[in-house]
C-alpha cells in the first residue's frame, strides 16, 4: 500500500494527509485493540489528520455511552504512542447532548426526532466548557482544528465566533472549522469574522458523496455539499471541504446495503440509478468495488476535497485506504460524472 500524500488545508500553509481518518466509532463499535490497530496502521502509512467530536458516539448501545468515548480513545492512543505533535487533530463542539441518557425510549433506543433540540449549541458558556473537556479527554493542551459541529441559529454568531477567536488567540485552538452549515450562513460567518479581524473558518465539513440527494430532500440538521456550495468554495479558496459520510454508510457495496440505509429514500432517484450504473461499469473494468471507487473518485476531484474515511472495523479502513492506489484518468472522471457517454 502506498504512503499517503499531503495537501494544504485552505491557504493556511499547513499540510495534512490527503485523507482524514474518521474516529467516530472508536471506543464504542471499535474496542481498544481494533481502534489502536486502525490508528497505528494509518500513522504507519503517513496519515496524520484525524477527526472526532465531543459526542461520538453517544447513540451506540442502550445508554452506556455519553459521547466521550472517541476522544478518550484517541487521547489514550496518542498518550501511548507519544505522537501528539505528529497528529493534526480535529474535534467538534455543539452537537453534544445536554443529557444523552434522557433521550432514549423505554427500550433504550434514541428518540432521534428530539435530538436536535437537545444539542448543547455553540454559546460562549458551552464552548468554553466543551473545549476544556475535550482537551482533558484528548490528553493535550491544543486542538489543531476545532469545528462548530452543527450551525446554531439560536446563539448570536458574534457570541460564537468571538469566543472561538479568543481560543485561537490564546493558542488553545489552531484553526476553526464549521460543519453542517448552509452556504448563506457561511458567508455571514466569513464576513463577520473579516469585519472583526477574527480567525475565519478554514475547514468546512459537510456530508458529500458520489450520489446526490433528491432536490429538496430533508436531511435534518445535516448539510450535503451541493452546487451552490461548490460555487462558493471556488470563490473562497481559503476554505477546504472535508467530506463526511463519503460512502453514505457503505451503500456502494451492495443493493442490500442501499435498501437498508436509513436515508435511502432521499437518494433513490433516476440520477442515482444512472450514477450507480456508471460506477458499476468503471468498477468492473478496474476490478474494484463501489466503495473504493467512490473514494478514489473523490480524491480526484478538483479543488482538493478531503474525505473523512470511516468504518466500524479495521478491515473497512484497510479496504477504503486502497482508494489511494487507484488512478482515474480524465475520461473516466468525465464518464463517472455524466459528462461523457463512454467509459
Ligand atoms: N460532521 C458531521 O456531522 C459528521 C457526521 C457523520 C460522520 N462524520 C465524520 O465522518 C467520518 C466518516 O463518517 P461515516 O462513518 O458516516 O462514513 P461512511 O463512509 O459514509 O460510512 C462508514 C460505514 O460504511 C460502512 N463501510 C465503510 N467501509 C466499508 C467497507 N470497506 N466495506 C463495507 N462497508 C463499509 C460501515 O458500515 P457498517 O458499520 O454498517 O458495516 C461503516 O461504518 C466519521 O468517523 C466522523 O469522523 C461527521
Amino acid at each position: 500500500m502506498e504512503m499517503i500524500d499531503y495537501t494544504m488545508l485552505g491557504r493556511t500553509g499547513t499540510q495534512v494527509s490527503r485523507v482524514c481518518l474518521g474516529a467516530m466509532t472508536m471506543g464504542t463499535l471499535m474496542d481498544r485493540d481494533e481502534s489502536f490497530r486502525t490508528l497505528d496502521s494509518f500513522a504507519e502509512q503517513g496519515g496524520n489528520f484525524i477527526d472526532t467530536a465531543n459526542c461520538y458516539s453517544w447513540w451506540v448501545g442502550k445508554g452506556e455511552n455519553v459521547g466521550d468515548e472517541s476522544e478518550a480513545m484517541l487521547g489514550e492512543w496518542m498518550h501511548a504512542r507519544k505522537n501528539r505533535e505528529r497528529i493534526f487533530l480535529a474535534t467538534k463542539c455543539g452537537a453534544r447532548l445536554r443529557d444523552p441518557r434522557a433521550i432514549r425510549d423505554a427500550d433504550g433506543n434514541p428518540r432521534w426526532a428530539e435530538v436536535p433540540s437537545n444539542y448543547e449549541g455553540a454559546s460562549r458558556r458551552v464552548i468554553l466548557g466543551a473545549v476544556q473537556d475535550s482537551l482533558r479527554r484528548l490528553r493535550t493542551d491544543y486542538i489543531d482544528l476545532y469545528y462548530v459541529h452543527v450551525d446554531d441559529r439560536k446563539t448570536p454568531l458574534e457570541e460564537t465566533l468571538g469566543t472561538l477567536n479568543e481560543l485561537v488567540a490564546s493558542g488553545v485552538i489552531r484553526h476553526l472549522g464549521y460543519s453542517n452549515v448552509r452556504t448563506w450562513r457561511l458567508e455571514r460567518i466569513r464576513a463577520l469574522c473579516e469585519r472583526n479581524g477574527w480567525a475565519q473558518p478554514i475547514a468546512i465539513q459537510q456530508e458529500y458523496s458520489f450520489l446526490r440527494p433528491a432536490a429538496g430532500a430533508n436531511l435534518g440538521v445535516a448539510v450535503h455539499a451541493d452546487g451552490e456550495f461548490f460555487d462558493y468554495l471556488a470563490e473562497n479558496p481559503s476554505m477546504t471541504l472535508l467530506a463526511y459520510s463519503p460512502l453514505l454508510k457503505g451503500i456502494y457495496a451492495s443493493r442490500e446495503k442501499r435498501l437498508a440505509y436509513y436515508n435511502w429514500s432521499l437518494y433513490d432517484t433516476p440520477d442515482s440509478a444512472a450514477r450507480l450504473e456508471r460506477l458499476e461499469v468503471v468498477g468492473k473494468r478496474l476490478g474494484i468495488d463501489g466503495n473504493t471507487l467512490v473514494l478514489a473518485w473523490m480524491l480526484h476531484r478538483k479543488p482538493a476535497i478531503i474525505p473523512i474515511v470511516g468504518g466500524s472495523r479495521f478491515s473497512h479502513f484497510r479496504e477504503n485506504f486502497a482508494a489511494l492506489d487507484v488512478r482515474l484518468d480524465g475520461e473516466t472522471m468525465d464518464y463517472l460524472e455524466g459528462r461523457s457517454a463512454s467509459a
